[in-house]
């Protein structure tokens, strides 16, 4: 009996100058014909008892809604915040919308940007977290680290194989840390996907952060509803404390498990993490559009134009309607300042 809640509240500012604000990353079809949104339902619908319930930004809703409507998702409720206030309040409304008729649904909580190749592999992983998840754990699925990476959490593991306890979780740790983490073997990313029954969630967020569970009931509770949306009171939803399940509930909890998950996953970060997830030619070239490369190795270029390359390696070249981007693979996550300056000048 599982319920996927699908987190689709971000802004993706990473891949710019495609996904913006107005029009972030999950909704757009970056490695296919799907968008990620899309995909996302396509990968949970072969586990899920009913449709998803979704949460997102208000100013999002009507793209979401056609989108999910176009992939069949049916979704139970989607959701809508008036503003962010990140990942811990959107599940905790998600799992009081699943408990409102007295049930107790597991939630397989999902964003809804990221990519994952092999979902037959997934769905092994789900219904071996399940048994689980049933018992009362918080799960967690765990990636294989493959380098110091900063954003991501830190899962450690007690060895074994199955559901193990999860004897530590550290949330972003700094770059020392997270190199000590890598060398030591021990740890495991954390993909940012949970199971868990939706009152174990909640009891777990009234132990550790009772006002913030508090002021998220009190906006759905007063929420307004109509066929298509449940709106979250504005003001209500404004005082809700902002903070992510990682932080708020994942370092805390006692009951943490984690799954290992081997299936070609991504969070499609940078558009350096789009290349290394799109089908590439034998000189390790990955396109999408129109694009000519003469001469090229491990390049990436998106083409809403026509784009042609001549003798580069490892290169990023980016072409919108109103904006081209043309960089180093190795140093997209600077693509973040760009925005921040664009955003500094106006
Ligand atoms: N509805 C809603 N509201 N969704 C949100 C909000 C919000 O306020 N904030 C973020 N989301 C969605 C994003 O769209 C994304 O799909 C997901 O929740 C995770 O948020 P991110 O902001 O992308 O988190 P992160 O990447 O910094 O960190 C998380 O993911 C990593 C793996 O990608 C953490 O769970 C890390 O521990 C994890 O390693
Ligand atoms: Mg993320």
């Amino acid at each position: 009996n599982i319920t996927p809640v699908i987190l689709s509240g971000g802004s993706g500012t990473r891949l710019w100058p495609l996904s913006r604000e107005t029009y972030p990353k999950q909704f757009l079809a970056l490695t296919g014909t799907q968008t990620m949104l899309q995909s996302t339902w396509h990968r949970v619908a072969a586990v899920a008892a009913h449709g998803p319930l979704v949460i997102a930004n208000e100013a999002h809703r009507f793209v979401a809604a056609e989108q999910l409507q176009q992939a069949g998702a049916e979704p139970q409720a989607i959701i809508l915040e008036p503003m962010g206030r990140n990942t811990a309040p959107a599940i905790a409304v998600a799992a009081l919308e699943a408990t409102r008729q007295g049930d107790d649904p597991l939630l397989l909580v999902l964003p809804s940007d990221h990519v994952v190749a092999d979902e037959a592999a997934f769905h092994v992983a789900v219904r071996l977290a399940s048994a689980a998840a049933d018992a009362g754990k918080l799960v967690t699925f765990g990636i294989v680290p493959t380098g110091p990476e900063t954003g991501y959490g830190y899962i450690k593991a007690a060895p074994g194989s199955g559901a193990r306890p999860v004897e530590r979780f550290v949330e972003k740790p700094d770059l020392d840390t997270a190199t000590a983490y890598v060398a030591s073997g021990q740890y495991l990313w954390n993909s940012g996907m949970f199971l868990f029954r939706a009152s174990r969630y909640l009891e777990e967020l009234a132990r550790f952060n009772p006002a913030m569970l508090e002021r998220s009931r009190s906006a759905w509770e007063n929420a307004r509803r109509d066929a298509d949306f449940t709106r979250l009171d504005a003001e209500a939803f404004a005082a809700v404390p902002s903070d992510s399940i990682d932080y708020a509930v994942m370092e805390k909890t006692a009951d943490a498990v984690v799954v290992a998950l081997d299936a070609g996953w991504s969070d499609v970060g940078s558009w350096t993490a789009l290349r290394d997830v799109t089908p590439r030619d034998g000189e390790g070239n990955a396109h999408h559009g129109d694009v000519i490369a003469i001469d090229c190795r491990n390049t990436y270029a998106y083409g809403e134009r026509l784009v042609a390359l001549i003798g580069l390696d490892d290169v990023i070249v980016v072409a919108t309607d109103d904006a081209v981007l043309v960089g180093r693979a190795d140093r997209m996550q600077e693509v973040k300042d760009v925005v921040a300056r664009l955003k500094a000048e106006g």
